[in-house]
């Protein structure tokens, strides 16, 4: 398949990008990168640093390249700041959101697969959690991500839009994997999915613990200052 990869530079989109092209996929990388690195984008793949808010280069992108389906992980994504700064969160990935949306549907591509967030749900009641429990996001990363989602829905009624909404914390190979996976129900549905790791989850704390241990590094982080790196390497994971 043709794929676009919005926010592919980006810690994830960069590994997402990575597996398409290694299942035989091809790539096309767009991203402005505010905060992705050039130098994080497979070789194999296209790249073309542009902005959401440009729909005409939305569109060209999607017709230059016959892109037949989207992965959609350009988004603004810290809980923190998106509390202090509610409208630029709204503004990306909500209006940013619907400029790809405009444009795939003008440019007749009628499926994405989007990197949604366990913040959709807020404070769960229980664990773990289920597609259908009550969503009530705490902070406007969560409530921005979910109003995407429900744009979607009408997207897919007015439009025949096909997606696959993809929400929670996981190990990132593994969350990767998620997203080229999604691609393959597209055909047929559309639909939302939790993903989780089968078995015990370890959170963050844990996992520095435990290399901590292994090491026996016994400073505050010592080794284990780049948090992604020991993502990468353990599994399964839940970040926190
Ligand atoms: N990191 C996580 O644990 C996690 C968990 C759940 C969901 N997500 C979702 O996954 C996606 C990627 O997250 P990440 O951790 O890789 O973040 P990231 O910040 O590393 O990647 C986001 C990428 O999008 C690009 N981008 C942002 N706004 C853009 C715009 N307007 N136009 C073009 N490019 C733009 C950035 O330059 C960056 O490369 C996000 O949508 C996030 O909400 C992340």
């Amino acid at each position: 398949m043709k794929v676009l990869i919005t926010g592919g530079a980006g810690y994830i989109g960069s590994v997402v990008t990575e597996e398409l092209l290694n299942d035989g996929h091809e790539t096309v990388v767009y991203d402005n990168l505010y905060r992705g690195h050039r130098e994080a984008v497979d070789p194999r793949a296209k790249f073309l640093q542009a902005d959401l808010m440009n729909g005409e280069a939305l569109r060209d992108v999607l017709k230059k390249n016959q892109i037949e389906a989207v992965i959609h992980m350009a988004a603004d994504a810290l809980v923190g700041e998106s509390v202090e700064q509610p409208a630029k969160y709204y503004r990306n990935n909500v209006a940013g959101g619907l400029n790809l949306l405009d444009a795939m549907r003008d440019c007749d591509v009628r499926k994405l697969v989007f990197s949604s967030t366990a913040a959709v749900y807020g404070e769960p009641e229980k664990q773990p959690i289920e597609e259908t429990d009550p969503t009530n996001p705490t902070n406007p990363y969560g409530e921005t991500k979910l109003a995407f989602e429900r744009a979607l829905n009408w997207f897919e009624q007015a439009y025949g839009l096909h997606y696959a909404s993809l929400r929670d914390y996981i190990q990132l190979v593994d969350l990767a994997r998620a997203h080229v996976l999604a691609l393959t129900i597209l055909d047929d549905r559309s639909a939302i999915y939790n993903l989780g790791c089968g078995g015990e989850g370890y959170s963050v704390e844990e996992v520095i613990d435990t290399v901590r241990e292994i090491t026996r590094d016994k400073s505050p982080l010592g080794l284990c200052h780049d948090v992604s790196a020991i993502l990468q390497f353990s599994s399964p994971v839940q970040r926190e």
